[in-house]
C-alpha cells in the first residue's frame, strides 16, 4: 500500500478546512455540536486540603478543560447536603455546600467558564430532597402542616405493614415509618431521600423557582436526575414480580416498576422545565437521566409543539456487549427510534457505572473513545476517562457509597468509579494536600494528565485529537450517519455533511482486521494509534489490533 507517513501534527493541516470552521459556524446549537464533560466535584480538585474537591478547584482547572476541547461541563450536585448520597440528598436547592465553596465561588466559576467559551450544566434533583431539608422537617412535624403534601405520606396497610410492596432502588422497602404522625413516607432511593410530591402545585412552583435561581445566575442547562421516578401511580397497587429476576442482581430488580417509574405525568414536569428554560436566551438545555427503553427515551424529546429535553441521556452502550455487531445494533435501533426533531447523544460511563477502562477488554478503551466521538450525537465524557483511568480498589473499611454500605461486597457500590482525578505525579496525584476521600491507585505516577500531555500517543492525546477533529469537521459533529458494514470484528460507517464524506472503521478485536471498501477511495486522516496518516486507501482497509481510523473519502 502506498503510504506517506506524516508526523501526527500534520493531521490538523490535512483535516481542518479552516480553523474557523466550527460547528457553531455551521449554525448548530451548542448542545448539538458540542462535547459534554462530567465532573464529579468531590473528586476533581481540592483547594483547601480537606480531601474533597471544590468549586475553586474546578475554576483552577478550567484551562485543562479548554485545552481538552470540550464545550460544556456538567457538574454533579454541589448543593448543601448531609452527603448520605453524596450531594443527591439536598437540603437547599439554591445554595452551595460549604465543603464545595460559596455562591460567590459559583459565580466566579460561571464567569470564568463563560470567558473560555465553556457552558455550565448543573445537576438538578427533582425527585427527592434530603430528610434534613427544612421542607421535610416541616412536612413530618404534623399531618396538617402546610408542607405535609409536599412529600408522599400514607397509612400502612395494617399494623407494621408498609402501604404496599414498592422497593427502594438502593434495596429494602421504599416506605419508612415515621412515629411522629404514625404514617409512612415514600422514598425511591435512601430513607434519607424522601420523594417530593410533584402533584402539589406549591412544591412544583418552589422547584421551578429553584431552577430559575440558577438560570438567573447564568447556568446553561440542567442534567435532570432520576426523571423516571418523579411520579407514582396514585392507586398504590403492589408491583408485579419480574419473572426474569436473578439473585445476582440488586433486590430492586425483583419487581417490574410499572407504578413507580416512567409514568406519563413525568413528561408534564419536563415540559414545564423546558418552558422555563426557553424563557432565557442562549439555548439553555435539559438533559434527562433515565435507564429506559429507546421508545421511552424518545418520548422525553416531547413534540415540536411541546418540547421536553434536548438530550434524553442515552445509556444503551453502557450495557451493550462490546462487539462490533452488538454496538452496530444499538446504534441502528437508537437511530431508528429517534423522532424527527430528536438529536441523538451517547454516554459510555458516569459516576454510577464501573469505569470504561475496567469494563472493556484491554486495548478497547481507545476504540471506545472513537465510538463516543465519531458517532452522530452529542458525546458525554466522564472525567478521567480521557486518561484511561480504571476503577480504583476501595477496601471495605474505606467504603463511602451508600449502595456499598447497604449491600456490601456485591459489586454494586459506586466508589471505584468516583476516585480522585490524576493530575500529576506528586503526592495524591495533585488532587489534594490532605487525605483524599477515596484512594488512588499507585499507577497515577505514570498515568496522570501531566505525563500523558507530553506523550503524543497517550489516551489524553487521543481524546484531544479526536475532539479537535470532531470540532473541525462538520461531517463528524453534525453530519448524517450511515452504517456501512459490521461484523464481529469491525464497525464501519459513513458520516457526511457539507459535501464531505468520512468513513470510520473501528476494530473491536486485538487482531488485524480487514474491511472491504468496495468502490470507496480516500485518505486516512486519523488513526487511534496516533501515528501514520495521509495514507491513500482503496479496495480494502487493513486495521491493526484495536485500531480505529477515519478516512476522508474522495
Ligand atoms: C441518580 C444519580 C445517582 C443517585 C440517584 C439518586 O441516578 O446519578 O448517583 O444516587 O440518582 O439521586
Amino acid at each position: 500500500m502506498k503510504s506517506i507517513i506524516l508526523a501526527f501534527s500534520a493531521l490538523t493541516l490535512a483535516v481542518l478546512p479552516s480553523s474557523k470552521a466550527t460547528a457553531t459556524d455551521a449554525g448548530a446549537a451548542w448542545w448539538k455540536s458540542g462535547v459534554v464533560y462530567q465532573i464529579y466535584p468531590r473528586s476533581f480538585q481540592d483547594t483547601n486540603g480537606d480531601g474533597v474537591g471544590d468549586l475553586k478547584g474546578i475554576t483552577q482547572r478550567l484551562d485543562y478543560l479548554r485545552d481538552l476541547g470540550v464545550d460544556a461541563v456538567w457538574i454533579s450536585p454541589f448543593y448543601p447536603s448531609p452527603m448520605k448520597d453524596f450531594g443527591y440528598d439536598v437540603t437547599n436547592f439554591t445554595d452551595v455546600d460549604p465543603r464545595f465553596g460559596t455562591l460567590a465561588d459559583f459565580d466566579t466559576l460561571v464567569a470564568e467558564m463563560h470567558k473560555r467559551g465553556l457552558r455550565l450544566v448543573m445537576d438538578f434533583v427533582p425527585n427527592h430532597s434530603s430528610d434534613e431539608h427544612p421542607w421535610f422537617v416541616e412536612s413530618r412535624s404534623s399531618k396538617d402542616n402546610p408542607k405535609r403534601d409536599w412529600y408522599m405520606w400514607r397509612d400502612g396497610r395494617s399494623a407494621n405493614q408498609p402501604p404496599n410492596n414498592w422497593l427502594s432502588v438502593f434495596s429494602g422497602s421504599a416506605w419508612t415509618y415515621d412515629p411522629t404522625t404514625s404514617q409512612y413516607y415514600y422514598h425511591a432511593f435512601l430513607k434519607e431521600q424522601p420523594d417530593l410530591n410533584w402533584h402539589n402545585a406549591e412544591l412544583r412552583a418552589a422547584m421551578l423557582s429553584a431552577m430559575r435561581f440558577w438560570l438567573e445566575r447564568g447556568v446553561d442547562g440542567f442534567r435532570i436526575d432520576g426523571i423516571s421516578h418523579t411520579m407514582e401511580d396514585a392507586a398504590l397497587l403492589d408491583e408485579p414480580a419480574d419473572p426474569s429476576y436473578k439473585d445476582t442482581k440488586p433486590e430492586f430488580d425483583k419487581l417490574l416498576h410499572v407504578y413507580t417509574t416512567e409514568q406519563r405525568s413525568n413528561h408534564s414536569i419536563v415540559r414545564e422545565m423546558r418552558k422555563l428554560c426557553d424563557q432565557y436566551p442562549g439555548e439553555r438545555a435539559l438533559i434527562t437521566e433515565a435507564y429506559i427503553t429507546f421508545e421511552q427515551q424518545a418520548a422525553y424529546y416531547g413534540t415540536p409543539e411541546a418540547p421536553e429535553a434536548q438530550l434524553p441521556f442515552n445509556f444503551h452502550l453502557i450495557s451493550a456487549d462490546w462487539t462490533a455487531a452488538s454496538v452496530a445494533k444499538v446504534v441502528a435501533e437508537y437511530e431508528a427510534s429517534l423522532p424527527t426533531h430528536g438529536w441523538p447523544n451517547w454516554v459510555l460511563s458516569n459516576h454510577d457505572k464501573h469505569r470504561l477502562g475496567t469494563r472493556l477488554p484491554q486495548g478497547q478503551a481507545r476504540i471506545a473513545a472513537m465510538v463516543l466521538l465519531t458517532l452522530r450525537g452529542t458525546p458525554t465524557l466522564y472525567y478521567a476517562d480521557e486518561l484511561g483511568m480504571k476503577d480504583v480498589f476501595v477496601p471495605p473499611e474505606r467504603a463511602q457509597d451508600p449502595v456499598e454500605l447497604k449491600t456490601p461486597g456485591k459489586g454494586f457500590g459506586r466508589d471505584p468509579e468516583r476516585a480522585p482525578m490524576m493530575w500529576d505525579a506528586t503526592t495524591n496525584a495533585g488532587f489534594t494536600t490532605g487525605t483524599p476521600w477515596l484512594p488512588l491507585e499507585p499507577d497515577y505516577v505514570t498515568l496522570n494528565a501531566e505525563a500523558q500531555d507530553s506523550d503524543p500517543q497517550s489516551m489524553l492525546s487521543l481524546y484531544k485529537s479526536l475532539v479537535k477533529l470532531r470540532r473541525a469537521t462538520p461531517a463528524l459533529n453534525v453530519g448524517s450517519y450511515k452504517q456501512v458494514a459490521a461484523n464481529e470484528d469491525v464497525l464501519a460507517f459513513i458520516r457526511e455533511a457539507a459535501g464531505q464524506k468520512f468513513f470510520v472503521a473501528l476494530n473491536f478485536t486485538d487482531k488485524i482486521s480487514k474491511v472491504a471498501l468496495g468502490d470507496l477511495v480516500g485518505r486516512v486522516v486519523f488513526t487511534s494509534v496516533l501515528d501514520q496518516v495521509e495514507q491513500s486507501v482503496a479496495g480494502a482497509l487493513e486495521l491493526r489490533p484495536n485500531e480505529g481510523v477515519v478516512v476522508r473519502l474522495d
